[in-house]
């Protein structure tokens, strides 16, 4: 199956932007371990980070024309304010699960809220990169048994 890999603003910065709070790997380093797993697993996984909303938008919606299967979401500070984002999934209904490397629900509380959350299969928070890990394992689960 194909799945699609989609990382919202500042993400790009991991590995510099305060490690104390997303840890030391870099989004890259994340990205090339889920591809590694998904080779394996004989599935095809694609990346793509954006700092703006609409690349974002645009790229669920080209993943809907290609037939895109899954997509693991870090939607990150666009998490608690953009209902456009929610609007792309639920216009393309594809499955998704939405991590987040810190626990959002720790921190300040405007991040309590997620326009994502209803509408994902499952969410994964504060377990840092190996989030994505465990979110993918889930898809694989999700993709070859149909739940
Ligand atoms: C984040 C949490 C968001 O609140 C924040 O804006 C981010 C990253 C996370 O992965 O912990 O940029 O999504």
């Amino acid at each position: 199956a194909s799945i699609l890999v989609l990382n919202g603003p500042n993400l790009n910065m991991l590995g510099v932007r305060e490690p104390e709070v997303y840890g030391r790997q870099t989004l890259q380093d994340i990205v090339e371990g889920l591809a590694r797993s998904a080779e394996t697993r004989g599935h095809r996984l694609e990346a793509f980070q954006s700092n703006a909303e609409h690349e974002l938008i645009e790229r669920i919606h080209r993943a809907y024309h290609e037939q895109v299967d899954f997509i693991l979401v870090n939607p990150a500070a666009y998490t608690h304010t953009s209902i456009a984002l929610r609007d792309a999934f639920q216009a393309t209904r594809i499955p998704f699960i939405e991590v987040h490397l810190s626990n959002i629900h720790a921190r300040e509380p405007f991040r309590h809220h997620s326009y994502l959350s209803d509408i994902a299969k499952g969410v994964i928070c504060g377990l840092g990169a190996s989030g994505y890990g465990l979110a993918l394992e889930a898809a694989f689960q999700f993709l070859e048994q149909g739940r």
